[in-house]
């Protein structure tokens, strides 16, 4: 019997109020139980890189204290890999390190593709393409599964940016819904089977995430055979029968009680039916009683081996680390004088902030990790405040010492922290004005300079032709420092090929005008020109293009040959190692449509394999191309079509390194209903208003005070100030006092919705103090507004 069939016999003895106790977590991190009926309780934790496990009275936003744990190198390294098989290793460790916490599921891999680089949760994502995002986050789960350890993938769906991020719209047409937001999470769903989903805070075309009843159920599970639970994002819900009859099984955190009167009200109605309640209990305990096997047969397990999991992020480091550009330089030489500038050297940026932050079990830095091998044989000088990024004269008085002194300098760049974080996006693509003041006074100090990148997402690199070599190393978690020493000397390969793509400038991007934009709208003008899907179509090259990267060897790739038929392809060629040392490559299959009826973008990746020759070496490396590689998605039909005509494809080591191309004809295509095309990147509102099928809806307005009001609006009131300096007070007591200072608690709590704070109130704020609360603060918005004008009320 399945474990869904156990909790539905459970579920037949409950009362009503049992079932809808069950709909809402018991607290911040576990499931209601009701032991009396057998239906034990299941835990969850954060996150995508390394467990966040809170004891029950941290605060909850990634500020305060949660148990050691190994930090991984974070989603975008990851994503660089390109090596499912490592990735699932990572994932493997994480569930490991779950069952020791005593957790059941993790709250992970996230897979929102990169809509813009400036997203500040671009560190938890994967790629800018679907079906890496999608293959990556398969291994992720299918790892951490493979301990009897539930994952869950996040965030379901179009959830592109922070800004207002609980409450924003995102406008998207149907097709690139699909092909661009939807593809990775169905084959997430379909190669890994996932326990869990949780939806996105945002809306996706008018209607919350978390009450979206296309995309919990007619998609996610009528469409892809999803089979297991869906959670609320952390205070999602917006509507809780709403939720429930879209499919929303579980609200997390719980409420207590704050929604259930509501749940009762529509099931009295008739507006929500009782099977649906029933089919959302039963998933809540089938997940708890699989937690509760899955405990008992790991029962016994060894203990954690923080030793070789620490040893797997270094390594994990390294093959997620994407050597840009190299004129040589690197490895480097040992008999040659070498400066380490940078204060990343001693104080690392190896993961970002929010939800996902971990509390590592060690950190390697590189100043250490370079000590190790070379004694004090080296050179350092800080250059800049790690926190801020800013220098001085006499930091770069002293740096330029260092520099000038050495035969060769490795600069450590990139974000601060504050830079990169949940709950707000980046205002720009630059560096630090304090790095940049250091890299210029550095490389005329010292021209032989290898700059070193730590930061979690593209940032512009203006000056990238005059390093000797640009080493991204990513957010690599906490080995980082060890694994960048072990690259940068050689002893192992930078790994990582680019899963997104560099832009020379932000702006030159076509999401750039409407990415976090508007506070209650976010219109996907660019429609399916995201990352190299832009710039391979529409001429714009980027600085570091998609799929890009070098190794300490080259390789060649040519002789492509195809077999199969139709929209089932293999293309074949042969890779060969032309250097002179062991090292990896990624070959990369695109599909270029020759002839297309509809816009399509120049090409779409299909296939990619990772291999590893010895010098001299040559493999025969095959490509399999499913249908779904030559497909677009045919609104009007409502499904996947390939047109007849001949396909290109096209072999090689980034989209614009193509290095050896075949062509195949599919003659009997599908049927392709004509669709309009934009005239450029950007859909201007007649061409998105045809893409969408009605006119491009107009943005909610922030105005009267509703439950979406956020408490950064509530200034907008005079009795709304007092309140919020009231909720401030109380959110400060509840989040520790790092509250003020700190960005990541304030962006949290400045676009907090005014539902939300009945929700966290603990039952002590209801749903209708807040509406009476909101009428009251509408009334006298409106007395104001009229004594403003001299009416009289
Ligand atoms: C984040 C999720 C996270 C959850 C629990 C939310 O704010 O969006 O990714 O899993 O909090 O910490």
């Amino acid at each position: 019997m399945t474990h869904l069939d156990r909790a539905h016999e459970l579920v037949a003895q409950l009362t009503t109020d049992q079932k809808i106790s069950l709909l809402s977590g018991a607290d911040f991190w576990t499931t209601v139980a009701i032991p009396e009926h057998g239906v034990p309780s299941a835990s969850l934790s954060d996150g995508p890189h390394g467990l966040r496990h809170q004891s029950a009275d941290a605060d909850h936003v990634g500020i305060g204290s949660s148990d050691p744990s190994t930090c991984f190198p974070t989603a975008s390294a990851l994503g660089a890999t390109w090596d499912p098989d490592l990735v699932a290793e990572v994932g493997a460790a994480l569930g490991r390190e779950a069952r020791g916490l005593g957790v059941d599921v993790v709250l992970g891999p996230g897979l929102n593709i990169k809509r813009h680089p400036a997203g500040g949760r671009s560190f938890e994502y994967l790629s800018e393409d679907p079906l890496v995002s999608g293959r990556m986050a398969a291994a992720l789960v299918n790892g951490i599964q493979s301990e009897g350890v539930g994952a869950c993938l996040k965030h379901f769906a179009a959830n592109s940016q922070e800004r207002d991020r609980m409450r924003a719209d995102s406008v998207i047409d149907e097709r690139t819904l699909r092909e661009i937001y939807l593809t990775g999470f169905e084959i997430a769903v379909k190669e890994s089977s996932p326990r869990t989903v949780m939806c996105s805070y945002n809306k996706v075309n008018g209607t919350h995430a978390s009450q979206h009843r296309r995309l919990l159920t007619d998609v996610l599970r009528d469409e892809w055979g999803f089979d297991g639970l869906v959670m609320s994002d952390w205070f999602a819900v917006a509507d809780r029968a709403a939720g429930v009859h879209a499919g929303l099984d579980l609200e997390m955190p719980g409420s207590k009680g704050a929604w259930d009167g509501q749940v009762r009200k529509a099931l009295a109605s008739g507006s929500l039916a009782m099977d649906d309640v029933d089919v959302a209990a039963a998933r809540v305990a089938a997940l708890a009683l699989e937690a509760e096997d899955e405990r008992e047969a790991h029962r016994d397990g060894a203990p954690v081996d923080l030793d070789a999991h620490h040893a797997l992020a270094r390594r994990a480091a390294a093959a997620g680390s994407v050597l840009l550009s190299n004129d040589g330089i690197l490895p480097l030489a040992t008999d040659r004088s070498i400066a380490l500038i940078g204060a990343f050297a001693t104080a690392p940026r190896y993961q970002g902030a929010g939800s996902s932050q971990v509390n590592p079990t060690r950190i390697d830095t590189a100043y250490s990790a370079l000590h190790d091998r070379l004694g004090d044989g080296f050179a350092y000088a800080p250059g800049y405040d790690p926190r801020t990024g800013e220098t001085d004269d006499a930091m770069i008085a002293e740096a330029r010492h260092a520099a000038s002194s050495a035969d060769t300098v490795v600069l450590m760049l990139g974000l601060p922290g504050s830079y990169e974080a949940e709950g707000y996006d980046r205002e720009h693509l630059r560096l630090p004005d304090g790095h940049t003041r250091l890299l210029e006074e550095v490389l005329d100090a010292n021209p032989s300079t290898v700059v070193v990148l730590a930061t979690g997402a593209p940032v512009e690199l203006p000056w990238a032709a005059r390093a000797r070599a640009v080493l991204l190393s990513y957010l690599g978690g906490q080995a980082s420092g060890s694994a960048l020493v072990d690259v940068l000397l050689g002893e192992v390969e930078p790994g990582g090929r680019l899963a997104e793509s560099f832009p020379v400038l932000g702006v030159d991007l076509p999401s750039h005008g409407t990415f976090a934009n508007h506070p209650t709208q976010a219109i996907y003008r660019e429609n399916l020109y995201v990352g190299y899907r832009f710039h391979d179509t529409w001429g714009v090259p980027a600085r570091f293009a998609f799929g890009h990267g070098l190794g300490y060897t080259t390789f060649e790739v040519g002789n492509a040959k195809t077999t199969g038929r139709g929209a089932k392809r293999t293309v074949t060629v042969d890779v060969t190692n032309t250097g002179d040392r062991r090292g990896s490559t990624v070959v990369q299959a695109y599909v270029h449509d020759v002839a297309a009826s509809v816009h399509r973008p120049e090409q779409e990746l299909g296939a990619w394999a990772k291999v590893t020759l010895e010098p001299g070496e040559t493999a025969s490396v095959a490509l399999s191309l499913d249908e779904r590689a030559f497909a677009f998605y045919d609104v009007a039909s409502s499904s996947w079509t390939v047109e007849a005509g001949e396909f290109e494809l096209r072999v090689g080591l980034s989209s614009v390194d193509i290095r050896a191309t075949a062509t195949v004809r599919v003659s009997a295509g599908d049927e392709v209903s004509a669709v309009p095309a934009p005239a450029g990147p950007v859909a201007s509102d007649a061409e998105l208003s045809a893409l969408l099928g009605h006119p491009v809806p107009a943005a909610a307005p922030t105005l009267p005070f509703s439950r979406e009001t956020t408490v950064r609006e509530l200034k907008a009131s005079g009795l709304g100030r007092v309140l919020r300096g009231l909720v401030r007070k109380v959110s400060e007591k509840e989040m520790g006092a790092a509250t003020a200072d700190d960005p990541v608690a304030e962006s949290f709590y400045e676009s907090t919705p005014m539902r939300v704070l009945a929700m966290g109130s603990d039952g002590r704020v209801s749903l209708a103090t807040i509406d009476r609360i909101l009428d009251a603060l509408n009334v006298t918005t409106a007395k104001a507004r009229r004594s403003r004008r001299g009416q009289r009320p």
